[in-house]
């Protein structure tokens, strides 16, 4: 080449690089889901100009301008329920109260119960306490000896009852009492968990951590260490943990530099993965395929009746097929976080239920049998943690209590159990069984012309509201007053045991629709029939502006 053509050539270089830049970048806006969740930046940035406000005892009632008739109904609804509340809950809320003020999370999960506007004045009159005594098949029992139906799913712990996990514990005491809480060396239960974990992820090794939120950490971390890549993806509105990389939006102080959030189930995402080198890992929790792209639904979010949530399981089947094809082919490590749905929805998981192999998949929840407990199962290269021909470039993890004696005696017991044709039997048309109960609740729902529908993932539910209104929280403590014990997260998720049998179903079934009658009645569904989703967001953000400005 001439001297003179020189500068050119090397002009038109630089230009096709930066052109290539703008357009890998342009490409990676287009795959962000279009909601402020898929944005995580912005979100924080927007979550920290909402201004405080509450309702004061008249607003309360008429937030969405019912007429007075209607407000005077809703308060004695209202006040009805306190008095229930009051007495029946007694002891469970003193107890409650002794320890609220220095209980930081206690404090946290009580303020969001219900969107922020309404959560004091719920608080002052509707308090149920959080403590229990006991736990005896589907039921829970508080202080003041209420044995209410446990629909929390201990987070989803519970998958196989109660009085399984304590028989695991008991059993699993027993078994290491001799050893008690040596830690460093292994008691000999490891070598069983250890071949069955094998077996059941289809995977090479096992590594034990403490929670599900260290198996992420960790997952993530051993995928860096061998793609030498930088950045993790995880889909939009998806819960892996409260570890900072894996939550980048509202909720962590500070943004995650290197995570790309994209939409779920979209070809825009896997053109991003096609496209980029710097991507190390792929992070699905299955736990999105009743509602893609939204986050956990939890009614201190239920402003308005837009929660949605359907469950495809061709669709998601087809989009996992995909996602693995993408990650194969540009040796990006698929993650399956199966911290919830592990030995839910199939005894093998997501993995068994829509047949789709990941590299590390990570387990938690209920795998301890009880215990906590967090655990990675992977291939053997991506596992391991040095490196042969450079014996200093390690990949470091450990922990105090990974593979506490106690907590592999656990789980020996549960997957030991999971072995037995007894608990199988739990596991014998899933999806049928959950879905013709799901069914049942809502044929009821539409017929009593109740504004109230779930969605389901096999034993998951999800409440979601057919007309627009701005109390839909309320119910939770219709439920609760009806014997349905929720968790703090109230009427976004409804987690069953697989132990229900059909005649427990239709109790609870009968008492929810009790529940939602009676809140109908008291007028907390009142209409002008102007009402849209859209106008109630529409005035909540008039009434931050005006208290903003
Ligand atoms: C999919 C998923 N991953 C990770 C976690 C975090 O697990 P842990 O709460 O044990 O830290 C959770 C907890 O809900 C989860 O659902």
């Amino acid at each position: 080449m001439s001297t003179t053509l020189a500068p050119y050539a090397l002009g038109a270089a630089a230009v096709t690089v930066a052109l290539n830049k703008i357009q890998t970048r342009l490409q990676l806006s287009r795959a962000k889901h279009p909601s402020l969740m898929g944005h995580s930046r912005m979100a924080r940035r927007v979550a920290a100009l909402v201004p405080f406000y509450e309702y004061d005892e008249a607003a309360f009632f008429r937030s969405d301008d019912a007429p007075p008739e209607v407000a005077a109904q809703r308060r004695a609804g209202f006040m009805r329920l306190a008095a229930l509340y009051r007495e029946r809950f007694a002891e469970t809320v003193r107890a409650t109260d002794e320890v609220e003020e220095s209980i930081s999370d206690l404090q946290f999960t009580s303020a969001y119960r219900v969107p922020f506007q309404y959560s004091r004045f719920v608080r002052e009159h509707l308090k149920a306490g959080s403590f229990a005594a006991a736990s005896s098949g589907i039921h829970v029992t508080d202080l003041d000896g209420n044995a209410l139906v446990d629909l929390t799913g201990s987070y989803g712990l519970n998958v196989l009852g109660h009085d399984f996990y304590k028989a695991c514990m008991e059993a699993g005491a027993e078994r290491v009492r001799e050893l008690g809480p040596v830690l460093g060396p292994y008691h000999p239960v490891i070598t069983y968990n250890v071949r069955r974990l094998k077996e059941i992820s289809g995977l090479d090794e096992v590594s034990f951590h403490m929670s599900g939120t260290e198996a992420v950490m960790q997952a993530v971390r051993l995928a860096r260490y061998h793609t030498r890549r930088t950045h993790l993806v995880r889909f939009c509105g998806a819960y892996h943990g409260w570890w900072g990389d894996v939550q980048p939006g509202v909720g962590n102080p500070l943004p995650a530099r290197e995570t790309y959030t994209l939409t779920d189930m979209s070809e825009r995402a896997l053109r991003v993965l096609r496209r980029r080198n710097d991507i190390a890992c792929v992070l699905v929790n299955p736990l999105q395929a009743l509602h893609p792209n939204a986050g956990a639904p939890s009614d201190s979010a239920l402003v308005d009746s837009g929660r949605r949530a359907s469950f495809d399981r061709a669709a998601y089947t087809a989009w996992l097929r995909e996602l693995r094809a993408v990650c194969t082919a540009k040796n990006i490590v698929l993650i399956f976080d199966e911290v919830f749905s592990g030995f839910r929805l199939a005894p093998g998981g997501a993995q068994e239920y829509f047949g789709v192999q990941a590299d590390l998949v990570t387990y938690g929840k209920t795998l301890g049998g009880g215990l906590p407990i967090g655990a990675v199962c992977g291939r053997k290269e991506l596992m391991r943690r040095f490196r042969a021909d450079r014996p200093t470039d390690i990949c470091f993890a450990r922990g105090t209590f990974n593979s506490h004696p106690l907590v592999m005696a656990t789980m020996h017991e549960f997957l030991r159990r999971l072995e037995t044709p007894e608990v199988r039997a739990c596991y014998a048309d899933l999806d049928a069984v959950w879905n013709a109960r799901a069914e049942r609740l809502n044929a009821r729902l539409r017929e009593a012309e109740l504004p109230v529908q779930v969605g389901n993932l096999s034993s998951i539910w999800t409440v979601c509201y057919t007309q627009p209104s701005r109390y839909n929280w309320m119910l939770q403590y219709y439920l609760r007053a009806e014997g349905l014990s929720l968790s703090w997260t109230g009427t976004g998720r409804l987690i069953f045991s697989l132990r229900f049998t059909d005649a427990e179903i239709d109790a609870v079934i009968e008492a929810f629709v009790s529940a939602a009658r009676a809140m109908k009645e008291d007028g907390w569904w009142w209409s002008s029939g102007a009402i849209t989703n859209k106008s109630i967001k529409r005035r909540i953000l008039r009434e931050m502006l005006a208290k903003r400005f």
